[in-house]
C-alpha cells in the first residue's frame, strides 16, 4: 500500500487553518493508505519555548488528531521524538544538504528575521533537513500539508534525489545492498481550497498559531462565545454583497473559504446562498457554522484528556510500529554510505 505521512508542531493551540489545510484531509486517506501521523515536538524547539508546556502539548496535539477523526485502527499516530531515527537521518542528510538550499527558505527568512540574530539557533536553518528525514524514513508517496509547505517539500525531493545519485543504485551494490533507489521521491497533496487559511484581522496574512493576536484565529478549541466573538469582530469591508476569488477582497474569500469547508457545500453551492447577503446575514451563518463543525471535536477531545492514561498507549504503540519501518530505512542509508555496521 502507498503510504502518507504527516505532522503538525506542538506549539501553541491548534487552528483552523492546521485543521482545514492539513489534519481534516488525513481523515479521508486512512483508508486507502497507510498513514502515519506524527506529532513534531524536535520542530518545536527550533524557536525560544517554554519547558514547561512542552511535553502537555504534545499530547493535547495527538488528542486532537485523534479527535479530528484520525483512527488508531487504521492509522499510527506517535512522537518524532520518540522515534530515534528521526534525529539520526537528520545528521546524515545533512552532510549532503548544501546550504544554499536553506538559506533560501522562506520560512526561514521569515522566521529569522522576526526572531533577530541572536535568537537564531541553527536548528532553525535545518529545520527542513528535519522535515526531510521524516518523510523520508517512511519511502512515503503522499505528504498532505498546507501551502506554506510547499517549499520544504521541494526541498525534500530535491534532497532524496540528491541522496539516491550519490549514494544509490550499483554504488549501493557494491556496499552490499539492495541496490536502486535509497528512498522514494514523496508528492505534496495540498488542498484545492483551505490549503491557506487567512487571518481574521486581515485577509493578505495567513492565519498562524504565532500572531500576537488570538483575534487573528480561530483555534479548534475555542468555547462557543470566543468564536462567535472573533467572527464578530473579524475584518470585512464594505461592498453590500459577498464573492469568492475577488484579489480586492481577500477576506470575503477567505470567510466564503471558511464556510465552504466547514459546512461541506460545494463552492457553487455557497456562492450562490451568499452572493446576495450583506455581512450582517452572513456573519451568524458562518459563526454557527463553524461552532456545529467544531463541537463534537471538542467533545471527542474532552473524552480523549479525561483518560490519560488512553494515549501514552496509542503512541507507545504508534512509536514501535514507526520505529520497525524508519529502522530499515535508516540502516539502508547508513549501509550505502559506507558506514562500519555494529
Ligand atoms: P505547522 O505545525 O506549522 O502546521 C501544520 C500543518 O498546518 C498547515 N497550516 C495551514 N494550512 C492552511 N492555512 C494556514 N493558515 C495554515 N497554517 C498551517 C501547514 O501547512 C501544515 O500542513 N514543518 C511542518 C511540520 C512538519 C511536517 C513534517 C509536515 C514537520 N515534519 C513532515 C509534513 C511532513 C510545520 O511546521 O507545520
Amino acid at each position: 500500500r502507498k503510504r502518507v505521512v504527516s505532522g503538525v508542531q506542538p506549539t501553541g493551540a491548534l487552528h483552523l487553518g492546521n485543521y482545514l489545510g492539513a489534519i481534516k484531509n488525513w481523515i479521508s486517506l486512512q483508508d486507502t493508505y497507510e498513514t502515519f501521523f506524527f506529532i513534531v515536538d524536535l520542530h518545536a524547539v527550533t524557536l525560544p519555548y517554554e519547558t514547561k508546556d512542552l511535553s502537555k502539548a504534545t499530547k493535547d496535539t495527538a488528542a486532537i488528531y485523534l479527535a479530528c477523526g484520525v483512527d488508531i485502527s487504521k492509522a499510527s499516530v506517535f512522537v518524532q521524538s520518540h522515534v530515534r531515527a528521526h534525529a539520526e537521518l537528520m545528521w546524515l542528510l545533512s552532510s549532503t544538504t548544501p546550504i544554499g538550499w536553506l538559506n533560501r527558505m522562506i520560512q526561514f527568512k521569515e522566521k529569522s528575521r522576526k526572531a533577530g540574530d541572536e535568537n537564531v539557533g541553527v536548528a532553525l536553518l535545518t529545520y527542513p533537513v528535519l522535515m526531510a528525514a521524516d518523510i523520508l524514513l517512511y519511502q512515503s508517496d503522499f505528504v498532505p500539508v498546507g501551502d506554506d509547505q510547499k517549499q520544504h517539500l521541494e526541498l525534500t525531493r530535491q534532497l532524496a534525489e540528491r541522496v539516491n545519485n550519490l549514494y544509490g543504485g550499483r554504488k549501493w551494490k557494491k556496499m552490499g545492498g539492495r541496490g536502486g533507489s535509497i528512498f522514494k521521491i514523496p508528492e505534496p497533496l495540498i488542498p484545492p481550497t483551505g490549503a491557506r487559511v487567512m487571518s481574521l484581522t486581515d485577509g493578505l496574512s495567513k492565519m498562524s498559531k504565532s500572531a500576537p493576536s488570538d483575534q487573528s484565529r480561530i483555534n479548534l478549541l475555542d468555547p462557543k462565545d470566543v468564536i462567535a466573538n472573533k467572527i464578530k469582530r473579524c475584518k470585512t469591508d464594505s461592498f453590500t454583497w459577498l464573492e469568492f476569488d475577488n484579489p480586492d477582497r481577500p477576506e470575503c474569500n477567505n470567510l466564503l473559504c471558511i464556510y465552504q469547508l466547514v459546512s461541506g457545500k460545494t463552492k457553487e453551492e455557497v456562492a450562490q446562498e451568499c452572493q446576495s447577503m450583506s455581512w450582517g446575514t452572513f456573519k451568524p451563518l458562518i459563526t454557527d457554522a463553524v461552532i456545529d463543525h467544531l463541537q463534537p471535536i471538542q467533545a471527542r477531545y474532552e473524552e480523549i484528556m479525561s483518560e490519560p492514561s488512553y494515549l501514552d498507549g496509542v503512541l507507545a504503540e504508534g512509536a514501535a510500529k514507526a520505529t520497525d519501518i524508519a529502522d530499515t530505512t535508516l540502516n539502508n542509508v547508513y549501509q550505502a554510505m559506507g558506514f562500519l555496521r555494529r
